[in-house]
C-alpha cells in the first residue's frame, strides 16, 4: 500500500479499526519532513497587500473556534488584510452561502474550517475559478481538488494521545486490568472526527483484542459511537443510556472522549448517575476541562494553541500575497480523495494534572484558577 493512498484518505473514510491499525502499523511519521518545501499550485503571482481574506468557520463547538474568530480577525487586520471572519452556526447551507459572499467579494484567500467537508464542492469551484486561494483550516476538506493547502494539527497523532492517555489513567488508578471502558467519537461530517477515533484505536484496539480492555457495551464502531454535531447533549444521553444498561453494578474504569466539551458532558452524566468519575479523556485544553483536571475530574486534554495554528495560517496568507509557496511540513500524505493537499502540521501536546496549569488557551492563566 502506497503511503498517499494508506494516509488520511483512508484515515477519512475508512470504517473499520483493521483500517486504522493498518495504518499505524505502517509508520506514517516517517513521511513528515519539516520544512519541507510545498508542491502547491497555488502561488502565483501575489496579490494586492491590504485583499480581502475570507474565512470560514463553522459552528462554536469548542472553544478553539471562539478563539480562532478573534485571532483572525485581529491578525489578518495586523498583516493589512481586509478580513471578513464568518462563523456558520446555522449550518452547511449558512457554510456555503458565506463562502460564496467571500467569492463575490474578490477574496484573495479562503480559509475554511469546514462544517461537513463532503459539501463545499460547488463553492470552492467557484472559489477556484475566481483565483481565489482555498486553506482547509483544521478539518481537511474532501473530495475536491479545489483546495490548496492544509492547515492544522497532526490529529491521528491527537487520537494517539488520547488512547494512550486512556490507558496510562486507568494503570495508573489500578494496575492491572481488564478494565471496563466505552468509546466516543465526534461528529461524523467533520472529516477530524474519524481520525481521531482511528489514531486511538491504533493504541486501543490491541488491548481490546488481547482482552486488557472490555468495551462493555460492545460498540467499537466509529459509526456506532459517534456523537451528532459535536453536541454535549447527544453525548450525555449516550453515556446515560450505556450506564442504565450495562454498568448497573459493573465498574465504569475508563471512556475516551474525542473533546473537552463532550467530556464534561460524559462527566455530568457518570455523576448524576452516582458513579465514580473514570478515567475521561479530552481534547481542546478548554477553560472548564482545565479546571476539572486540576481538581481530579477529567483526566486528560490536548493542547492545540490555537494561537499558534493561526498564526502559522496567516503566514501562508502572507507569503501568497508576495507570491511564493507557502512552507508546508508534509506534501504527500494528505490525500482527500481527490488530491494530495500540501499540509502545515503543528504537534499536539497531552496535558493531564501534571502539566495542566501550563497548558492554557486563553489570554491568562487566572481563568483557570478563578
Ligand atoms: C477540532 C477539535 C474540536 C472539534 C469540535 C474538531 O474538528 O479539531 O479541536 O474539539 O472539532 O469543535
Amino acid at each position: 500500500m502506497k503511503r498517499v493512498q494508506m494516509r488520511t484518505f483512508a484515515k477519512v473514510l475508512a470504517v473499520s479499526a483493521a483500517a486504522a491499525l493498518a495504518l499505524s502499523a505502517c509508520g506514517r511519521s516517517s513521511t513528515t519532513t519539516p520544512g519541507a518545501a510545498s508542491t502547491g499550485s497555488a502561488a502565483k503571482s501575489g496579490f494586492a497587500a491590504n485583499a480581502v481574506i475570507g474565512v470560514a468557520l463553522p459552528q462554536k463547538t469548542s472553544e478553539n473556534w471562539v478563539l480562532a474568530e478573534g485571532l483572525f480577525n485581529k491578525g489578518l487586520a495586523a498583516a493589512g488584510f481586509s478580513a471578513d471572519v464568518q462563523f456558520a452556526n446555522g449550518g452547511v447551507g449558512e457554510q456555503q452561502n458565506q463562502i460564496s459572499s467571500m467569492v463575490t467579494k474578490g477574496a484573495k484567500v479562503i480559509v475554511v474550517g469546514a462544517i461537513d467537508g463532503k459539501q463545499l464542492g460547488t463553492q470552492l469551484q467557484a472559489a477556484k475559478d475566481s483565483g481565489a486561494t482555498v486553506i482547509a483550516y483544521d478539518r481537511l476538506v474532501l473530495n475536491t481538488a479545489n483546495v490548496d493547502y492544509y492547515a492544522a494539527f497532526d490529529n491521528f497523532k491527537v487520537g494517539v494521545l488520547q488512547g494512550t492517555a486512556l490507558l496510562d489513567g486507568m494503570k495508573a488508578k489500578k494496575p492491572n486490568g481488564p478494565y471496563n471502558i466505552e468509546l466516543f467519537a465526534g461528529s461524523p461530517d467533520d472529516a477530524n472526527a474519524q481520525v481521531f477515533f482511528n489514531g486511538a484505536m491504533s493504541v486501543l484496539q490491541p488491548k481490546i483484542t488481547d482482552g486488557t480492555l472490555k468495551v462493555t457495551s460492545g460498540q467499537t464502531a466509529f459509526n456506532q459511537v459517534v456523537t451528532q454535531g459535536w453536541k454535549p447533549e447527544n453525548a450525555q444521553k449516550r453515556m446515560d443510556t450505556l450506564i442504565a444498561a450495562h454498568y448497573g453494578s459493573t465498574t465504569l474504569d475508563g471512556v475516551l472522549s474525542p473533546n473537552d466539551t463532550l467530556a464534561r458532558a460524559i462527566i455530568t452524566s457518570v455523576k448524576q448517575a452516582g458513579k465514580a468519575i473514570p478515567i475521561v479523556t479530552g481534547q481542546d485544553s478548554e477553560v472548564e476541562s482545565v479546571k476539572s483536571i486540576m481538581k481530579g475530574e477529567q483526566y486528560s486534554t490536548i493542547n492545540k494553541d490555537t494561537t499558534k495554528l493561526v498564526a502559522e495560517t496567516i503566514k501562508m496568507i502572507e507569503a501568497l500575497q508576495k507570491g511564493d509557496k507557502p512552507t508546508v511540513t508534509d506534501a504527500t500524505s494528505y490525500n482527500n480523495g481527490t488530491k494530495v493537499v500540501p499540509a502545515d502540521l503543528l504537534p499536539p501536546v497531552i496535558v493531564t494534572k501534571d502539566n495542566a496549569a501550563a497548558a492554557y488557551q486563553g489570554t491568562s492563566l487566572e481563568q483557570y484558577t478563578k
